[in-house]
């Protein structure tokens, strides 16, 4: 049973090298904002509660904690004055949370839940203070941990704070840290602003807990997880390693890619083992694929699911509420939206099915169109299993074809077709026998006759 974890998430800073109105943390990454995912692995490490500090932008930022966390609570930071200050803001908050308190940064995306289950772990072995170190390929700008001959965590000095022998440590700060509430604000009270910076550093709680004689340890994650994003270019690194990362675990749980690196997810794609993604499919956030699916090459899916042995694409796009039984098939350049799709059924070629509910195994022909938009509302169609729509028809809804019914090419179907039954709707074709012939014979005369005059 671990401790009770409260979270910490520090989103007050500007990201002016974002160049953008949106706030930093607000950008996506794989099409959910950096704020949800460094969110998502303190709510999957059990955190009940969370303090979002914010300061640029804070109404928009609050707004888009309390989206995705309900009781989320947010308090500004106003001036900012380092990352301890910023910690401070939480503390009327927590004050009467008995736990630990996980702090972490929400322009950092790519941590992950076992990693924070590692430094719960190490807390509660008994360290007062657990904080996230890696080793940095260019230690640069980071806080270096300065740690003992047995590999305790003896202070951290930021890299405009350290002696030449400390910058020499490769063994850097993530900003993640685990500790207990109490201590942690009564840590935070004795920091001062005395440094290079004139901040207030949430580090330097480390020297401080030393000197109470409390034992403070590094934990060790790989560097690709500490990435934290200031700028576009570290917008596009975060989601190509988020992609990466994604891709590999899809692999691992049984889904065959041909070319995993061509095919791009959302950070809540569901696919189960035993589906057949081809390159360049893309998903939109919402997505479910069962087991025995096949989605073929270029195809763009949002908010939809597929059921086992159904195959979509190539160059298939389905929207949101599109749900396509077992067994059916949405071919090239067919669009779905809104939509139940029954099992077996086929479009195969060409098509616009949207809020619409298309029965089991009926068939729709090529450049076939569900008309369901007057240009104020939107009207459903119904198509009934086993039915026959003939190509090119237009369904205008609110229309609705019944079981077994047969629609010839090209109608315009604006009334119900009861089941079993035959509508045709369309213009009769007449046949003037020889009248082509005639016709061109004329027109080459004319024109010849106009040459022969210039
Ligand atoms: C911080 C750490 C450093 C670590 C590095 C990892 C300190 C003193 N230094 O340095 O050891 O290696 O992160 O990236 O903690 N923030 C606020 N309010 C503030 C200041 C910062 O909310 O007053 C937020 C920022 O928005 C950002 C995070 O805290 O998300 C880190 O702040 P930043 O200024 O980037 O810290 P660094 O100097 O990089
Ligand atoms: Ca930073």
């Amino acid at each position: 049973m671990s401790r009770p974890l409260a979270l910490c998430l520090l989103a007050a800073g500007k990201g002016t090298r974002m160049r953008s109105d949106l706030p930093k943390v607000l950008h996506e990454v794989a099409g959910l904002s950096m704020l949800g995912h460094a969110l998502r692995p303190a709510l999957e490490c059990g955190a009940e509660r969370s303090v979002i500090v914010t300061g640029h932008q804070s109404a928009r930022v609050e707004a888009a904690a309390r989206a995705l966390v309900k009781d989320a609570v947010c308090v500004e930071q106003s001036p900012q004055l380092g990352t301890g200050h910023a910690v401070q803001q939480a503390e009327t908050a927590l004050a009467d949370f008995e736990g630990d308190v996980l702090v972490l940064y929400a322009d950092t995306p790519l941590i992950r839940a076992e990693t924070l289950a590692r430094m719960q772990a190490r807390r509660e072995a008994g360290a007062a203070v657990v904080v996230l170190g890696f080793e940095a390929a260019e230690p640069a700008g980071y806080g270096r941990l300065v740690t003992d001959t047995s590999g305790a965590l003896d202070r951290i000095v930021e890299a405009k704070d350290a002696t030449a022998e400390e910058l020499a440590i490769r063994l850097c700060n993530s900003g993640v840290m685990c500790v207990d509430r109490a201590v942690l604000f009564r840590l935070l009270a004795k920091v001062t602003n005395d440094n290079a910076k004139g901040e207030y550093y949430l580090t330097d709680i480390v020297a401080l807990a030393r000197a109470e004689g409390l034992a403070c340890a590094v934990e060790v994650c790989d560097e690709a997880e500490t990435l934290g994003v200031n700028s576009r270019v570290d917008l596009a690194a975060a989601e190509a390693a988020f992609q990466a990362r994604v891709r590999l675990e899809a692999l691992e749980r049984g889904v065959t890619m041909t070319a995993p690196e061509t095919v791009y997810f959302s950070h809540d794609t569901a696919i189960e083992a035993d589906v057949i993604i081809e390159p360049h499919v893309v998903f939109g956030p919402g997505v479910r694929i069962a087991t025995g699916a096949r989605l073929r090459a270029f195809s763009h899916l949002e908010g939809c699911a597929v059921a086992g042995g159904a195959v979509i694409g190539p160059y298939a796009r389905l929207r949101p509420g599109a749900e396509i039984g077992a067994d059916a098939r949405i071919g090239n350049f067919v669009e779905v939206k809104a939509s139940k799709f029954g099992a077996g059924a086929k479009a195969n070629h060409l098509s616009y099915i949207g809020d619409a509910e298309v029965g089991a195994a009926a068939n729709i022909g090529a450049g076939t169109i569900t008309c369901n938009y007057d240009g104020y509302l939107k009207h459903r169609t119904g198509i009934g299993a086993g039915a026959f729509i003939g190509s090119n028809s237009a369904l205008v809804a609110p229309v609705s074809i019944g079981d077994g019914a047969l629609i010839a090419a090209g109608s315009v179907i604006t009334e119900n077709v009861p089941a079993d039954a035959l509508a045709v709707a369309r213009g009769q074709q007449s046949v003037k026998p020889g009248l082509a012939k005639m016709l061109r014979e004329k027109l080459k005369a004319a024109k010849d006759a106009l040459r022969a005059k210039s």
